[in-house]
């Protein structure tokens, strides 16, 4: 066994200020979730040397329980290339690295390693060398500036946008395998859906079979030591055409990987195909995946539905000047996030967070027709139970005939028709199921509510949908077992 343990891993860390960690992404593996990682490696045939790739190495850990698998699966020629573009971590990257060979030897194996202290993606070692074997990764993660920094552009020839550090290692790393190779990265859950990682997705399913994917009930305990706050995943993919089969591993942190469930899917219920998004979509139970198979089989579409959907256009940090508490001869009010409701929008002018918003001259495109609309927030916070809070803005709550929504509320209606307040309950009271919660949940790991994603959502006929808003109109109070029992029995959904 190699005496490398979370308590050590840490300690480097510890040495280093918090921010100038963030600023490369340093966040080192548990060893417990690196032998996990590795357990998920099979066998390599017919390779007399099997070849592994490290892209941001940190301390070496990764490596180190990859290789270790080799030898327990029968691998016992093993060279490592490991990028890590901090200097100050190389020394033990090294004595760890030489560990290894130690244990090879012990083993009758024979463990070789080379250190490339360069930028990973900058290096683009895939322009000279496609011929690593396997890659468990735990690549840093930050957005960059796409006017700006260096790494805009470094991987354009692979895919297009400049999402996130962490999707251009792994493009960096697919580009580099073997055909028939594996890849196994922890990473923010961030890329299976949204449309910043759309060329991204599209390129790794290009390249690469996603075989099975592991996610953690418990959000945010991952990396709790390190006060990282992200929803991480792991998967692992090997290199070829989509296979068949998706395996969703499930446990509730880092700390009961060996209880892990396991639910094998058909490859259509996890990777979306209706569209050119590709979203991947995660059940985290069988009910979950139930819903996704019940969705899929709605008759029709938001876009189908003729709905729109667009994002408040009031963005208040450049449309100051416009902005007032207290209410002006020619103000209306402005919809913030906490006057949106289940159901209702609650703006008095009276709470110190209500707004008004000034009609003065060029206020015509920040301001929109005072119409029914449904109101989705677009922002829930990581405690929050719903990610889905969808209220009615009723045009005769308000006399004006302009209405301000700011930029954290998406708001819907019907193209060249204004929407009848029984739809927008049917609508509201779908969104405020739990049945869609959970559907929801599924698809998108933010707590973020993207327009995109609800653009693309199937959606029952609009009768349906209004059959449902008359329903819950009579009800008094929309309790959430109410609102859940008429969504249910409207659409004849059994067994949630
Ligand atoms: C999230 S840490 C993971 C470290 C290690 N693999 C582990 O699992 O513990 C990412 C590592 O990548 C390194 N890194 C950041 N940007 C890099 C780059 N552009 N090229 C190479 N290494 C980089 C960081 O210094 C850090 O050690």
């Amino acid at each position: 066994m190699l005496n490398i343990n979370a308590a050590e891993q840490l300690s480097l860390f510890d040495l280093k200020s918090r921010s100038q960690s963030k600023e490369i992404g340093q966040f080192f593996t548990e060893s417990k979730t690196a032998d996990y990682m590795a357990s998920m490696l099979h066998s390599i045939d017919n390779a007399e040397l099997v070849k592994i790739l490290d892209a941001g190495a940190g301390e070496g850990i990764l490596t180190t329980s990859a290789a270790r698998r080799c030898l327990e699966i029968g691998n016992r020629r093993v060279h490592a290339v490991l990028f890590e573009i901090d200097k100050d971590i190389l020394t033990a990257l090294e004595e760890n690295m030489d560990q290894l060979v130690r244990i090879f030897i012990k083993k009758s194996g024979k463990f070789s390693y080379e250190i490339l202290n360069e930028d990973f993606v900058l290096s683009r070692p895939d322009k000279h060398e496609r011929d690593f074997h396997i890659s468990v990764i735990n690549p840093p993660y930050f957005k960059y500036n796409s006017k700006d920094s260096v790494y805009s552009g470094a991987t354009s020839d692979l895919f297009k946008g400049n999402p996130n550090i962490y999707a251009s290692f792994m493009a960096v790393v697919s580009s580099c395998i073997v055909s028939g190779g594996q890849m196994v990265a922890i990473v923010p859950r961030s890329f299976t859906n949204g449309l910043y990682f759309k060329g991204f997705r599209s390129y790794l399913q290009s390249q690469m079979s996603l075989e099975r994917a592991h996610i953690f009930r418990s959000r945010n305990r991952l990396f709790k030591n390190m006060g990282v706050l992200q929803e991480n995943i792991i998967c692992k993919f090997v290199k070829s055409g989509q296979q068949p089969n998706i395996e969703i591993w499930s446990s509730t942190c880092s700390e009961d990987l060996a209880e892990s469930e396991v639910v094998r899917y058909p490859q259509e219920l996890i990777i979306d195909g209706s569209n050119r998004h590709n979203i991947i979509r995660i059940p985290e139970s069988a009910t979950d995946s139930h819903i996704l198979r019940l969705v899929e089989d709605w008759p029709s579409s938001f876009e189908e539905n003729n709905y729109y959907i667009s994002t408040g256009p009031v963005v208040e940090f450049r449309t100051r000047e416009f902005i007032t508490a207290n209410a002006q001869k020619n103000s209306i009010p402005l919809l913030r996030m906490h006057n949106v409701k289940a159901f209702r929008i609650e703006w008095t002018g009276k709470h110190w967070k209500d707004a008004h918003f000034i009609l003065k001259k060029g206020h015509e495109k920040h301001t929109r027709s005072n119409k029914v609309y449904v109101i989705l927030k677009r922002f829930s916070s990581k405690d929050e139970k719903r990610r889905l809070v969808a209220g009615i803005h009723d045009s005769k709550q308000f006399k004006d005939h302009l209405i301000g929504l700011e930029n954290h509320l998406n708001y819907i209606g019907v193209k060249g028709e204004d929407m009848d307040i029984p739809e927008a309950f049917g609508l509201a009271a779908l969104f405020n199921s739990t049945f869609m919660d959970r559907y929801f949940r599924s698809i998108s790991g933010n707590t973020q509510v993207n327009a995109t994603e609800i653009r693309l959502l199937k959606l029952p006929i609009r009768d349906q949908i209004i059959s449902i808003g008359k329903e819950v109109q009579r009800v008094k109070g929309y309790e959430q077992s109410t609102v859940d029992e008429i969504v249910q029995s409207t659409l004849n959904i059994r067994d949630i």
